[in-house]
């Protein structure tokens, strides 16, 4: 099989790296890919927005299976194009990808489902949320209904705040679109986890657990990035969970997805957050998250390509979806300055030197006259299997100290409490 992967990160090459293990794929292929995924197949130049170019790309190089990383593609409708032309796809089509492309069509999608979620109101206009505003106390949650790459949900301590914070987004429109229409929402105290699931829109997989370390410092200070880093199983989960989210959060979801005709297959990222046994759905996302892929897919025990091809085919019944008993830690390098301003273009050092034992993803890389070199906030992702949540850090911090670019900056306590 030849099989496409869509997008650039150290997601995409996680997966990458757990398709290339599948005896059935023959040829991997990225748009646009980083090196790291080049060393295992081979990077085309494109745009994972330029949907027209990718069914282009699928016709002409006869891929098999193609399998999109990010959401933006997702929600323009790639899957829709690809499987509308005859292609097979891993990845939700249009209008179930719409559960993360507007949160005002989650938050009532949840309502009307029965799934437990903070009480919420959609506002259009700025005089509208004025009102809407007098219901909710502080700190209230402001939620962007569009995409907005995490620049999206501002937490408003008073009310000085929200106010600035709505009059930015829906008078001054500075996320462009995805401002344009807001959600308020409640304010929710606990425990944030996050839940992976494959389903085919019939059957539903969760994955293994992991923790996200969102925070740019240590001790979960300084402002939100993408991940500075994942460990898996996340040792922070209460137990007996699995049951409380099956009969409360993925027994509505899947029925709610079969009231709503939703033809949902890939892979539904839930974010939720835990108090007192009681699990709320802050959000879905319709793809793997980035950096907690890298970490589940390491504890995969089972060939990701038959899993993926199962559901893209609605067969997800018929496979058997294995997990390691193992522990996985996944450290992210980061660009100093990261998420806010950064350099790029360092060469990077030290890579031959890691232990055999550990797995790096390319996050944001490049090749500069035959340099690797530094290309984004998150750089590379250092990874690990082991017995214990300690052997895995002790490895990926010790390969952390071996590779070197200018500006290198990771989190010390990735794992810990
Ligand atoms: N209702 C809420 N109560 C408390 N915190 C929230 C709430 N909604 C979102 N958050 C916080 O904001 C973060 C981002 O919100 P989320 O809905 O996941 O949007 P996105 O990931 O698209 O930015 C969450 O991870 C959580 O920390
Ligand atoms: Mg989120």
């Amino acid at each position: 099989m030849k099989v496409l992967v869509i997008g650039s990160g150290g997601r995409e090459h996680a997966i990458a790296y757990a398709l290339k293990k599948s005896k059935k794929v023959d040829e991997i292929h990225a748009i646009p890919g980083n090196p790291g995924i080049a060393a295992l197949g081979t990077c085309h130049n494109g745009s994972v927005e330029d949907l027209e170019g990718i069914l282009k790309f699928v016709e002409e190089h006869d891929i098999d299976f193609t399998v999109i990383g990010p959401e933006v593609p997702l929600c323009k409708g790639l899957a829709d194009l690809l499987e509308d032309h005859g292609h097979k796809v891993f990845g939700p089509r249009k209008f179930a990808a719409t559960l993360e492309g507007s949160k005002a069509f989650s938050k009532d999608f949840m309502a009307r489902h029965h799934i437990p979620t903070a009480a919420y109101k959609e506002v259009n206009t700025y005089d509208e949320a004025m009102i809407a505003l007098k219901e909710f106390s502080y700190p209230v949650v402001v939620k962007a209904d569009g995409l907005a790459a995490g620049k999206g949900v501002v937490i408003c301590e008073d009310e000085k705040m929200a106010k600035e914070t709505l009059k930015e987004m829906l008078v001054d429109g500075i996320l462009d679109g995805a401002g344009s229409k807001v959600v308020l929402e409640e304010f929710l105290t606990g425990f944030e986890c996050s839940l992976l699931c494959f389903t085919d829109g019939k059957t539903i997989v969760p994955m293994v657990s992991a923790k996200d370390h969102k925070q740019v410092y240590d001790g979960n200070k300084g402002p939100n990035t993408g991940g500075m880093g994942t460990v898996s199983p996340n040792p922070f989960l209460p137990e007996n969970m699995e049951e409380i989210f099956q009969k409360d959060i993925l027994n509505p979801f899947m029925e709610g997805l079969k009231k709503d005709h939703m033809d949902y297959r890939g892979v539904v990222f839930i974010g939720l957050m835990i108090e007192n046994n009681q699990a709320k759905v802050l959000e879905f996302n319709v793809r793997f998250g980035d950096p907690e892929t890298q970490s589940i897919l390491l504890r995969l025990d089972s060939d990701l390509f038959d899993i993926m091809y199962a559901v893209s085919t609605r067969s997800l019944d018929q496979v058997e979806v294995k997990w390691k008993d193992e522990h996985v830690a996944c450290l992210v390098l980061a660009s100093g300055g990261y998420p806010q301003s950064y350099a790029k273009g360092k060469v990077i050092t030290g890579l031959e030197k890691v232990d055999d034992d550990v797995v790096i993803f390319h996050a944001g890389t490049a090749m500069k006259d035959d340099n690797l070199v530094t290309s984004g906030g998150r750089v590379l992702n250092i990874c690990a299997l082991g017995s214990s949540l300690q052997e895995t850090r002790e490895k990926v911090y010790k390969a952390a100290k071996v590779i070197d670019f200018e500006g290198k900056y990771y989190r010390q306590d990735i794992g810990l409490r």
